[in-house]
């Protein structure tokens, strides 16, 4: 306690020793949540050995078309919710689905994408560094005022991207698997959106308290 964020309904990051930090303010400033902002439990890694196996079998098949399937994943992204297109300067100006398609803005973008889930299939059998990695990229996508609300919707547009590829050996079971892996690795991108969110927050709190403290010393 003691902490001007306690009481602020936010949910910290329980293995992340940073998102444990409360960051301490003398002269306690009140300061609220997002509206938008869901309580997400750090919970323990979720994905059993077999499910592991499933998806780095899978990814062997599926690493030589990723940069195919980086593409489909943000066109389908942009054809359902075509308000995220708008989150990238590359990419808003940009109305024709067919030329963004051709774009090597977002190949490369997609393959950065890839490459970040590439990352995470290597390090299934190293927790925390997954962790780390899923929870420093949902800061990151609070610097680049992506909402969580959209996040999901990737492991959804991947999953409908990859199951042609995979053809026979998409089961229910490599399905469920790559749902589990989206779906913690979605969570943890938001528990660090929302502490950098926060952290941004503090700091505006702090710049605007002593910009007001400098003007009354004048
Ligand atoms: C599972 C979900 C997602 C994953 C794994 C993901 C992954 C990434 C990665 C790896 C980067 C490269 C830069 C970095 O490492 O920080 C990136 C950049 C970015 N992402 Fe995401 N992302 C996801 C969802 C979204 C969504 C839904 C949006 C928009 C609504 C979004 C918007 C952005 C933007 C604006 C950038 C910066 C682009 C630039 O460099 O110009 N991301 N993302």
């Amino acid at each position: 306690m003691g902490c001007a964020l306690s009481g602020s309904g936010i949910t910290l990051g329980k293995s992340i020793s940073e998102a444990k930090r409360c960051p301490s303010l003398d002269g306690g400033l009140e300061l609220k949540a997002e509206s938008g902002e869901e309580k997400i439990a750090a919970q323990p890694f979720p994905l059993l050995e077999p499910q592991k196996e499933l998806i780095q079998e899978s990814w062997k098949i599926l690493h030589d078309d990723i940069a195919r399937v980086g593409i489909i994943v943000f066109i389908r992204l942009f054809e359902t919710h075509p308000e995220c297109k708008d989150v990238f300067f590359l990419f808003r100006d940009i109305d024709d689905l067919q030329q963004l398609k051709m774009s090597k803005d977002l190949q490369s973008h997609g393959l950065r994408v890839m490459s970040f889930i590439e990352k995470s299939v290597a390090r299934l059998d190293q927790e925390d560094k997954l962790e780390q990695l899923a929870f420093e990229l949902g800061r990151s996508h609070c610097r680049y005022n992506a909402p969580p609300k959209y996040y999901e919707y990737v492991g959804t547009q991947f999953i409908g991207a990859v199951q042609p590829i995979l053809k026979e050996k998409w089961t229910p079971e490599v399905e469920k698997a790559w749902e589990t892996l989206f779906k913690y690795v979605t969570d943890t991108m938001k528990r660090g959106f929302y502490e950098e969110e926060k952290k941004s927050k503090v700091n505006q709190a702090l710049y605007s308290r002593k910009a007001g403290a400098a003007q009354n010393s004048i």
